[in-house]
């Protein structure tokens, strides 16, 4: 259990954090993708830029997964251009992508750190209030997860308008990533009374709302709620760390260039049930699991059913959200994944978000559970 709790971006619930933000910046630089871009929702920020005569550059040229020359272009901007406040517009990669460039020109000390502010356009990788980033090294196929306190971001504006957009599939990978986030939270062994709160709620709320804004991208009370769970669940893991799920996505994700949320749901229901001791003796893990259970209202009368009944619910959720059932039907080829299976199990265990899972994984079982979920078998 970690005994400390750290809180830190204001977070405003709609547009008019930008009212308390905008005043007193006169020299901006906006980071996003070139969708945001070319579907004008840039003008998000833009707009209010040119009412307020603040000048202003934007980068657009971040990727899904930005990878380390990425970053040094972005670097390379916020140097030469010296904004006096920074703004990261989309999702997780350019939210990602401008706090590698402000932990790195910070580190080396090419610049100060300005004001930064983070407005995310889907509901996923709570990366608007965690001090981590992932970032891709396209050579070595690996993604490395970085963090340290100079990334976390100032301001976070959750306004689920931006995310009307997203496409079904995008909102379901990136809906299955906020679970991800808050189960992992919830088990981890630095979970502490706050990062459960965060996480419980976090859950629910996923739970209650990811299927509505599935099914009706313009249900924006669900989409707000959503982008509320996202925001709870980076809160939650920001504090208490992940676990062995996420070092399992982050290396397919590298090799076989899965979506990160995606690549998560197809191992999620295979780690809670190792986590948990379901094939062998039970573990600490199962108590917390039950206790999930306890909160979606299908718990049993054991803490082994109430774990069945989390991975067994966690199945058909992702059924119902049409996520691959296997990494075979993710496409992925049996001869390619096979040869790089001994890599991916070492990156997985060696992967910083495996240090706080609630069990010490073993090399056998993480090959076991990759076999596993490639095969789709329980
Ligand atoms: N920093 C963290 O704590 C953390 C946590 C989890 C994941 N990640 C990382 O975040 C990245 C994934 O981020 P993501 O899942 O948010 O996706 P993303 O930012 O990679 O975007 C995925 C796609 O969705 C599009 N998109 C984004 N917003 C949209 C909108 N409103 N309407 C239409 N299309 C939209 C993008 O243009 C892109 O094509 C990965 O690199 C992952 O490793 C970081
Ligand atoms: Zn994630």
């Amino acid at each position: 259990m970690s005994t400390t709790f750290y809180l830190k971006p204001k977070i405003y619930m709609n547009k008019s954090g930008l009212d308390e933000i905008l005043p007193g910046v006169k020299r901006a630089m906006i980071v996003t993708d070139r969708f945001m871009c070319e579907s004008k929702t840039v003008e998000y920020l833009t707009i209010p830029f040119e009412h307020r005569n603040i000048e202003y550059t934007i980068f657009d040229g971040v990727t899904p997964d930005p990878d380390l020359s990425t970053v040094a272009k972005v670097v390379d901007l916020y140097v030469n251009y010296k904004p006096d406040a920074l703004f990261a517009l989309g999702g997780g990669s350019p939210i990602d992508a401008a706090k590698s460039a402000v932990f790195v020109a910070k580190s080396l000390g090419y610049a100060d750190r300005c004001p930064f502010i983070t407005i995310p356009t889907t509901s996923g990788t709570g990366s608007e209030v965690s001090m981590f980033a992932v970032i891709t090294d396209v050579e070595k196929e690996a993604k490395y997860p970085i963090s340290d306190n100079d990334m976390l971001p100032d301001a976070a504006i959750l306004d689920s308008c931006l995310t009307r957009t997203v496409p079904a599939k995008v909102t379901a990978d990136t809906g299955i990533d906020v679970f991800t986030h808050a189960v992992e939270s919830f088990v981890s062994t630095a979970a502490n009374d706050f990062t459960d709160a965060c996480a419980e709620k976090a859950i629910k709320l996923v739970r209650s709302n990811l299927l509505r804004c599935y099914k009706d991208p313009n249900d924006m009370e669900a989409r707000q709620a959503m982008h509320h769970a996202s925001c709870l669940a980076g809160i939650a893991f920001n504090n208490s760390g992940l676990g062995l799920n996420h070092g399992m996505a982050h290396t397919l994700g590298a090799h076989f260039h899965i979506a990160h949320g995606r690549a998560n749901g197809l191992f999620l229901p295979y780690v809670i049930s190792y986590n948990a001791g379901c094939r062998s003796s039970l573990t600490d893990a199962a108590k917390k699991y039950a206790r999930i259970a306890r909160l979606l209202n299908i718990d049993g009368s054991t803490f082994r059913q109430s774990t069945f009944s989390v991975v067994r619910s966690t199945k058909a959720f992702l059924k119902k959200l049409d996520m691959p059932d296997s990494i075979r039907e993710a496409g992925v080829e049996k001869e390619a994944f096979l040869s790089q299976l001994d890599e991916m199990v070492e990156d997985a265990l060696k992967d910083t978000t495996t240090r706080t899972n609630p069990i010490i994984p073993t090399r056998e079982g993480v090959r076991d559970l990759f076999l596993r979920a490639y095969d789709g078998r329980l």
